[in-house]
């Protein structure tokens, strides 16, 4: 008995750090996209335990791995054993989350390998238990996170957008990122009118804001200058995802966004042509091989 399950990467559309918390953590507000760009797992049922094999060199194997960890948790759910086939193509420690959708693909596929029936709601509180990214991926397609980033609510989804991602071929750790921000945080509050977001052509949305990139940015001096390459080469709007270094430009047309992903390789940059993934979608292409 196996499942297969295609776990999609996300980018923030918008990343708001709003404050301090007593937990350590920063109370957020982002509004998450996911895309069609993704991993697959195929998960096989075994008697015990959880065995982790790659196409990627460097993905962590053990318990530390959020697979690892996802199995862990719904093993106290009744889950048997596991073993895991990733096929890793999601860059690692990239801001693209996909650790943490490989992590809610896992949660899925358990569930539907064993039986478990364990609904959205559980699956979302023991997400969240695993990543502050976790939850967002269950749901899928535009989607509002609150509170420590897990607190997550569907949004009307946007029409599909082609986007570039830009890989500056290094890794940024999360904890040094926000450990990084000022202790002003961004210091203004922003209003959003958030659903006219959702209305909108991806193209023509406001301003887009990652309070994350200028710290990124100051210590990674490349990640501005990729941000000005995708402006130049046509994106309507640019900006790092999560606590990146990933870049992403959002294209008027899918011509335009593959021409940009093409002369940004050119210019030795490793660099990729997508779409935006809406949630009904990603519901219907998550399991099966095809
Ligand atoms: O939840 P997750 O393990 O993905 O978070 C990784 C790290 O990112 C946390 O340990 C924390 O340093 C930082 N973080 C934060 N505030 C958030 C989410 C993450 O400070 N809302």
């Amino acid at each position: 008995m196996a499942v297969t399950v295609r776990a999609f990467a996300k980018i923030n559309l918008t990343l708001e750090v709003l404050g301090r918390r007593a937990d350590g953590y920063h109370e957020l507000r982002s509004i998450y996209q996911t895309l069609a760009f993704h991993d697959r797992l195929r998960v096989e049922a075994r008697p015990r335990g959880c065995e982790i094999e790659s196409t990627h060199a460097e993905l962590e194997r053990g318990p530390a791995n959020l697979i690892h960890q996802a199995w862990r948790l719904l093993r106290l759910r009744g889950a048997k054993g596991a073993k895991v086939w990733v096929e890793k193509r999601i860059p690692l420690a990239a801001g693209l989350g996909g650790g943490s959708s490989d992590a809610a693909a896992m949660l899925l596929a358990l569930d539907r390998l064993y039986r478990l029936e364990l609904g959205l709601p559980l699956l979302l509180e023991l997400g969240a238990r695993l990543g502050a990214d976790v939850p967002l991926f269950l749901i899928g397609g535009t989607v509002l996170g609150v509170g420590r980033g897990s607190e997550v609510y569907p949004l009307p989804d946007l029409k599909p957008a082609p986007v570039v991602l830009v890989f500056p071929g290094f890794g940024v750790r999360t904890p040094w990122a926000f450990g990084a921000l000022p202790n002003s945080l961004t210091g203004r509050p922003r209003t959003h009118k958030i659903l006219s977001f959702a209305a909108q052509e991806a193209s023509v949305y406001p301003e887009l804001v990652n309070d994350l990139e200028p710290v990124v940015g100051k210590r990674y001096p490349v990640v501005p200058r990729i941000r000005g390459r995708l402006l130049e080469l046509g994106a309507r709007q640019a900006r790092m995802t999560g606590s990146g270094p990933t870049l992403y430009g959002l294209y008027a047309g899918r011509a335009k966004a593959v021409a940009a992903a093409r002369a940004l390789r050119r210019s030795g940059l490793q660099a990729l042509a997508t779409v935006t993934l809406a949630r009904r979608e990603l519901r219907r292409r998550r399991f099966g091989s095809s």
